[in-house]
């Protein structure tokens, strides 16, 4: 695991972006896996910024969500797929039909594929999925306790990551209770995994992850086990 440690949230956002601008342009078709939340925004935001002013292309890029909420009415503003299509897409030209997210294909009845999964791996796989942390360790919603050999799948949200995640909604009673998310598995079947953690509140976070314990009681630990995996970290959530 390579630790990239930056100054803040500015400088962690336009390092990263400049992380993915040129793996985008060394690999045109390539295949990203994509996060939300408050950390990715930033980033996010210097991606639009690139392509407004050097153009580099989305027109053949693919990219698959780690996770959407359940039980949200149709084009709710909460749902994670209007938060990348308001955040990210609709600033590219990226196909919005090469954008995907678990609960969309999860419906898709008549087709070859029948899972979140074999769907990645018929596109041949993520290249380099982007991933936060939640202050309990989570990564996409895999919470404390999911297996390492998890895939995609609906998942019941700690009361936790419903408080976190309430600033977002109205209210925590507005927060839904389940998910579905990429499996711990799934997201350990990427090529390569880019993980941003930035501000106090990550601190303990971090400082158990790079602790180096492997256990499931800690999900983002599973990451010192792949081969290929960077860590952009501002001083916030490092000392
Ligand atoms: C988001 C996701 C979550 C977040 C994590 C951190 O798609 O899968 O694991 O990355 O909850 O959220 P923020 O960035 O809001 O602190």
């Amino acid at each position: 695991m390579k630790i990239i440690e930056v100054s803040d949230y500015e400088d962690m956002s336009a390092q990263a972006a400049s992380y993915f601008i040129h793996k985008i342009r060394n690999l045109p078709t390539i295949t990203l896996g994509l996060a939300t939340g408050g950390t990715p925004k930033g980033m996010y935001m210097n991606m639009i910024e690139d392509h407004r002013l050097h153009q580099t292309c989305y027109q053949n890029v693919t990219t698959f969500n780690l996770d959407e909420y359940i039980g949200l009415d149709d084009g709710s503003n909460h749902s994670y797929r209007t938060f990348m299509n308001d955040t990210l897409f609709q600033h590219l030209n990226i196909q919005l039909s090469n954008t995907h997210f678990p609960a969309e294909e999860e419906q898709i009845e008549a087709s070859e594929f029948n899972s979140y999964d074999q769907f990645i791996k018929i596109h041949g796989g993520i290249d380099v999925q982007l991933l936060g942390i939640g202050e309990n360790g989570h990564i996409g919603f895999n919470e404390p306790g999911a297996s390492f050999q998890s895939r995609t799948r609906i998942v019941q949200l700690t009361d936790s990551t419903r408080q976190n995640n309430a600033r977002y909604f109205e209210n925590l009673d507005s927060v839904p209770t389940h998910a579905i998310t990429m499996g711990i598995e799934t997201i350990m079947n990427s090529k390569e995994i880019v993980l941003l953690a930035s501000g106090s509140a990550k601190k303990a976070a971090l400082s158990k992850l790079l602790e180096g314990e492997i256990t499931e009681a800690f999900p983002a630990s599973v990451l010192h086990t792949h081969p290929c995996v960077t860590v952009f970290a501002d001083k916030a959530a490092l000392v």
